[in-house]
């Protein structure tokens, strides 16, 4: 690897941490009275990291199944953060139809990230979602 690229490397390394920006992290996600949360949806994500995860958002807990989602959270998160040891499979129609996809632990503040076929993304696309923590 040229002197460059190991820079380049040490750079990206050093910059992953602060690209969560307000997202909490998973080990952060909690609910107020401290029991555990599998994932959390927000309806607002931002061009900047550190804005994201904002507006309304969805606690889901562990073992939560819901091939649909509440009328005003379905195609509406563009954040979401994952928990410790837990994994949560959305899917893009109501019904558990559609595409789906696997977000594991972690957080995720721009779904628009995340390509959806050819020109979607998942930002605005979640319509069903089983989360599990194991
Ligand atoms: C959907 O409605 C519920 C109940 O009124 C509210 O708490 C929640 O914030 C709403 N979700 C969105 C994305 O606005």
């Amino acid at each position: 690897m040229s002197p460059l690229n190991l820079l380049l490397l040490a750079l990206a390394l050093v910059a992953v941490p602060r690209a969560r920006g307000a997202c909490p992290t998973s080990a952060e996600l909690k609910n107020a009275d401290g029991t555990r949360v599998c994932a959390k949806l927000y309806d607002k994500s931002d061009p900047y990291y550190e804005n994201c995860c904002g507006g309304a958002e969805l606690a889901v807990e562990p073992g939560a199944d819901l091939p649909y989602l509440p009328s005003n959270w379905s195609n509406t998160a563009s954040s979401l953060v994952v928990g410790q040891r837990c994994e949560l499979t959305v899917w893009s129609i109501r019904g558990k139809k559609g595409k789906t996809r696997k977000f594991s632990t972690g957080a995720y503040p721009r779904l628009e990230e995340y390509r959806l076929g050819i020109f979607g993304t998942w930002s605005n696309s979640i319509s069903a979602l089983y989360c599990r923590c194991y």
